[in-house]
């Protein structure tokens, strides 16, 4: 519990900071690995260069020894052998005398005559006969040993032999330059793509920590959200019992339950009266539309006749027709109508909505609801008025919350744009749909269709 609050508190820190702990890491993790491949791949590249090295120093040996004793010829032989073969960069002839290796013939002028007692002498003198050592080395005219730019010589050096006993070592300098440089285009072109990768890792890796972002954003926007259906929810009931308190006493007045009121009175007791109502409706909606939205709405369905609500509805709406001279009826067919599975409170809530909203929305001529039955064993309840109708724009944003049609026509006649959402939903949720039909300047059909139950 602690853990979770620690966390809660602080998410955005703790994903930061794991979104830089991921880009730092999985970069390096790819380039730690491609280094430490590269650097044994030049490790293995090594035992094979030195194991050349010395083989081939092992096939020059036995020409050597053969001409070891007339150094004049073996001097020429050295020489030609270095001028024909361009990997070799040198090769000397050292003979061992007490502590000390003489060169006795050389392919490189200056070393002639030269005295050694080296480490590399004594190596090489030291190792079994056919065998030799081989150590790298890079040319003395290179400046920088890491630029990669130099030349880079294998320095080989083994015993040479007279029958049985050493007499003298045999060294030799090959040079590595063609592998060398195959192995660093290569190392180069691997650098590059390790680059390619880890920029796009990189870049991969920014756009998941974005995501992050909007999986808050996304949180946020929830909670706001929820926050917003609690508050329509505890207002609305909050709401409905001044609201009551304020339809009721302002009846009470226009009764005369407090006494004889002057017209002024009256007057103004009737406005209160009417915008208590509305706002009584308003309520209504909002507590509909909070418990659509929580899934709080239930649903009694049970099988029912729905002529007699029909009925029962356009007789108290008729009272609104007759205000405004229109010609509010039924049109039911003759013979029995099979039942439907409904809950009827609901049924009546939407009838109200929708020949209210025919109402509503005609200035005159009439709003016939009739019943039909189609070969789909779907009933359809139909509400058609000569109003001022819709255009197909209209039309298609008629059921959005809060969406009212906003013209000269519709401007003076109140309501929230909630009715037609509320309406949708309730016939939905009872296994219906509705449909609408709409000319602009001529009038709407608005059918609700439902199965029948079958006998
Ligand atoms: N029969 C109709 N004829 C013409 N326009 C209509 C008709 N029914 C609905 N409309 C248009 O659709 C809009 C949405 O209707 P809806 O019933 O949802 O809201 P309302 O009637 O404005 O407000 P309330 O929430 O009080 O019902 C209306 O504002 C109106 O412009
Ligand atoms: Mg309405």
């Amino acid at each position: 519990m602690k853990f979770d609050n620690f966390f809660e508190k602080n998410r955005e820190v703790l994903q930061l900071l794991y979104g830089v702990f991921l880009i730092v890491m999985i970069p390096m993790l790819i380039l730690y690995n491609a280094v430490f491949i590269i650097k044994n791949y030049n490790k293995s590249i090594d035992v094979s260069l030195r194991k050349h090295a010395v083989s081939i120093g092992r096939a020059l040996i036995p020409y050597v020894e053969e001409n070891f004793d007339d150094k004049e010829t073996l001097n020429k032989k050295i020489l030609a052998l270095t001028e024909s073969n361009p990997e070799l960069l040198e090769i000397s002839i050292a003979v061992k005398e007490s502590d000390k290796y003489t060169i006795v013939a050389s392919s490189n002028e200056e070393e002639k005559e030269k005295t050694y007692n080296n480490v590399f002498y004594q190596l090489s003198y030291n190792q079994q006969i056919n065998d030799g050592i081989a150590n790298s080395s890079f040319s003395k005219d290179r400046e920088d040993a890491f630029s990669g730019d130099g030349e880079r010589y294998w320095e080989v050096g083994m015993p040479i032999q007279d029958g049985e006993t050493k007499i003298g070592v045999f060294s030799m300098k090959i040079s590595s330059k063609i592998i060398d440089d195959l192995t660093q285009e290569n190392r180069n072109r691997s650098f590059y793509l390790l680059f390619g990768e880890v920029v796009v890792v990189i870049l991969f890796l920014l756009l998941a920590v974005r995501f992050w972002d909007y999986v808050l954003l996304y949180k946020k926007i929830k909670e706001a959200d929820q926050m917003k259906d609690e508050f329509i929810s505890i207002a609305s009931h909050e709401l409905r019992t001044p609201v009551t308190g304020i339809k009721g006493y302002s009846s009470m007045m226009l009764d005369g339950s407090f006494g004889e009121l002057n017209e002024k009175i009256k007057e103004g007791a009737k406005m209160i009266k009417g915008a208590s109502e509305r706002l009584g409706v308003l309520v209504d909606d909002l507590l509909n539309v909070s418990r659509i939205e929580q899934g709080r709405m239930s649903f009694d369905k049970k099988e029912t006749d729905v002529k007699p609500i029909i009925e029962g509805i356009v007789d108290e709406l008729n009272i609104q027709a007759k205000e405004k001279n229109l010609e509010l009826k039924t049109a039911f067919p003759e013979d029995d109508l099979p039942k439907l599975n409904i809950d009827t409170e609901r049924l009546k809530q939407v009838l109200v909505n929708l020949i209210g909203n025919s109402i509503k929305y005609t200035e005159k001529g009439s709003v016939i609801v009739s019943i039909e039955l189609g070969s789909d064993n779907l009933m359809s309840i139909k509400i058609k008025d000569t109003g001022i109708g819709m255009n197909e724009e209209e039309r298609k944003r008629l059921f959005q919350k809060f969406y009212r049609v906003q013209n000269e026509k519709t401007q003076k006649i109140v309501g929230t744009g909630l009715g037609l959402w509320i309406t949708k939903k309730i016939t939905e949720a009872m296994g219906g749909k509705i449909i609408v039909d709409s000319i602009k300047g001529t009038g709407t059909e608005i059918s609700i269709k439902f199965p029948i139950i079958k006998k």
